[in-house]
């Protein structure tokens, strides 16, 4: 087996993912990464598989890539998600089908296949995005999709923390607050700034090193890392 550490990275192509490419490059790792749309990479330690994360054959191909091309799994970022702000009862069934898929389900199935690859090896990482609204709803951004899904994703990373706890598997969350990436088009800065304790939006940058703590915290695991400028902290 290669020595050489492996990190899967969903929802590659932009934002957030694309710096979590980035900074695994830039810590040694070989990197398979994944979205709809990614191309081809230029760097040959970067592989990239374009499939819709929602679909079993897409996380199946994934894993079975990485394992290919470069003989190990240590690290998954379950990073791909959506998000749908509206009033609860103007929910629509594609609405339901999109967050449910992306965000449940594009969880569910790479997490499951790449959790087998980990045990196998008796070592492994996995981090999952979510999101500072699960704990701190928010008035003026009704968005119980977020809170069904990616709560969900809080909930079974402590599941997954006790279950695989003595097999040298750890399971942590990064909860963001807003973060300047393309989800948010800048005339809407102003309005989300003001939805933080502090006054500002997170940069990717604050995300990413979130995940990179959690990668060398080898003591951590349950562990639902808030990087939202305060929001869970409580009222303001
Ligand atoms: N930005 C924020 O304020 C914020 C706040 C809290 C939580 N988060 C979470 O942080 C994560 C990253 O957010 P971001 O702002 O970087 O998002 P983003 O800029 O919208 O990028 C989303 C990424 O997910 C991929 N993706 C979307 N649907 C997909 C699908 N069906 N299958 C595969 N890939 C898919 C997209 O690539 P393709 O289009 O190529 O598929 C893209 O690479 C998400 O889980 C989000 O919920 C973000």
């Amino acid at each position: 087996m290669s020595s050489q550490k492996v990190a899967i990275v969903t929802g590659a192509s932009q934002g957030i993912g694309e710096a979590l490419v980035r900074a695994y490059r830039e810590r040694d790792y070989n990197v398979v990464a994944t979205s709809r749309s990614i191309g081809p990479s230029s760097d040959d330690r970067v592989h990239t598989v374009a499939g819709d994360i929602a679909q079993a054959e897409t996380a199946e191909r994934v894993v079975r890539e990485a394992l290919q091309h470069f003989g190990r799994i240590d690290t998954l970022v379950n990073n791909a998600g959506v998000f749908t702000a509206k009033p609860f009862i103007d929910f629509t069934q594609a609405d339901y089908d999109l967050n449910f898929g992306v965000n449940v389900a594009g969880f569910f199935h790479i997490t499951q296949r790449a959790a087998r690859a980990m045990l196998k090896q008796g070592s492994g990482h996995i981090v999952s995005i979510t999101t500072s609204l699960v704990d701190q709803p928010v008035a003026s951004v009704p968005a119980a999709l977020a809170s069904l899904t990616k709560g969900g994703l809080n909930a079974v990373t402590k599941g997954l923390a006790i279950e695989f706890a003595t097999s040298g598997v750890r399971v942590n969350a990064v909860s963001p607050g807003i973060i300047k990436t393309p989800m948010h088009p800048p005339e809407t800065h102003e309005f989300l700034s003001a939805l933080h304790p502090v006054g500002h939006m997170g940069d990717i940058r604050d995300i990413v090193d979130a995940v990179i703590y959690l990668e060398g915290a080898t003591f951590v695991t349950g562990e639902i890392l808030h990087v939202d400028g305060g929001q869970n902290a409580g009222r303001w």
